[in-house]
């Protein structure tokens, strides 16, 4: 297969972790006989610097020239003053809405050998394998939203918007990831309080009732998945909700396998390139020191592989080959627990070399 695939490797650690995500690519292309077209983008920050713009058009352009897309991570205390007229995030959000990506898929799920790195007790996180479905590109990140003169000196608001439409393809896509697992589908809102979640419950559960009778369907609040997702995380199977509910439970979600470094994301549209993204963010304490773990972005080209290119059994190839290297006792720092520890690119190789052995 030929592939056009365009790399946005971002600020802080992005680039280094998209560096050997890129050497996972070409170990795959060797060993099945694929040929990758690169193109390196910038966003972010690194795009703010060179061209005024945390999206330039060139990139847009190019991504939807493209078949996938492997992001690394944007931002940075650099671009962090709150009067500045523009932010590195802005890139983000501009181009999930720009390819329509509405729905952000991060699989949470435990590595036995890893179980031990968790904050959690082991007998909670053992076995933990959850697919979150989160909305990307409505609510209250894309509302109106504004500032206001105020008696006491000003008043700033956001809008939470969805309409039926978004709410039923996001479900849709959740409930058929469901009928391929376990079969359990958990929406999750704030209908006690919020006339948008009420509207969320009404689609959601017709559109499963209707079109997956064989998927088992459960509603619950979000300040009781908070305490769920760490009290009895087994109990998920796949979880959807709409944009900031999904922002914040993926984060503690993230915290179950016991590093952020071994997450991947993929953010899905009905068609076109998907983009890929390990979901740490750009952790600028550590840039540049070599110490980063890749294997999240090494997962999200195994998704990229499955998702946009359908290629399965090379995804399954790449995942093999993280699982055989973590078997094997190899670690970054971040899940070393203070033992021996290899660096990112040391990492990277050690994948590498496992996919063209597998
Ligand atoms: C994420 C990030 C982004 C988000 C930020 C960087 C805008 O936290 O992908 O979860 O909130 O969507
Ligand atoms: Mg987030």
């Amino acid at each position: 297969m030929d592939a056009k695939i365009v790399l946005l490797p971002g600020d802080g650690i992005g680039p280094e972790v998209v560096a050997e995500g890129q050497k996972a690519l070409n170990a795959v292309a060797r060993k099945f006989g694929h040929r990758w077209e690169f193109e390196t983008c910038l966003i972010g920050g690194c795009a703010i610097d060179a061209t005024g713009s945390a999206l330039p058009d060139v990139t847009t352009v190019a991504c939807k020239q493209s078949h996938a897309i492997l992001l690394g991570a944007v931002g940075g205390p650099k671009w962090d003053d709150p009067r500045a007229k523009t932010r590195p995030e802005a890139g983000l959000l501009k181009i999930r809405k720009e390819l329509q990506l509405f729905a952000n898929v991060r699989p949470v799920k435990a590595y036995d050998v890893l179980v031990d790195a968790s904050p959690l007790k082991r007998e909670i996180v053992a076995g933990v394998d959850i697919l979150f479905f989160r909305e990307l590109t409505g609510g209250i990140y894309f509302g109106e939203s504004g500032r206001r003169p105020h008696s006491s000196g000003e008043e700033a608001f956001n809008t939470m918007i969805y309409n039926t439409g978004e709410i039923e393809r996001i479900t849709r896509m959740a409930a058929r990831a469901a009928q391929g697992r376990r079969k359990k589908l958990t929406q999750v809102d704030k209908a006690n309080v919020l006339e948008v979640s009420r509207l969320w419950r009404e689609v959601s559960q017709r559109v499963v009732r209707d079109e997956f009778p064989d998927v088992q369907y459960e509603v619950l609040l979000v300040d009781a998945m908070a305490m769920h997702l760490i009290s009895k995380p087994k109990c998920f199977d796949v979880i959807v909700t709409e944009n900031l509910f999904g922002d914040i439970l993926t984060d503690e979600g993230a915290m179950l396998p016991g590093s952020m470094g071994m997450l991947p994301s993929a953010s899905l549209g009905s068609s076109g390139p998907g983009l890929y993204e390990p979901i740490h963010g750009s952790a600028p304490d550590i840039a540049g020191k070599g110490i980063a773990n890749p294997l999240a972005t090494i997962l999200a080209v195994a998704m990229l592989l499955r998702h946009s290119l359908s290629l399965e059994t090379e995804a399954r190839a790449v995942e093999a080959a993280v699982d055989t290297v973590l078997n094997a006792g190899h670690r970054t720092t971040d899940i070393a627990a203070g033992g021996k520890s290899v660096s990112t690119s040391e990492m990277g190789s050690l994948v590498e070399a496992q996919i063209t052995k597998s």
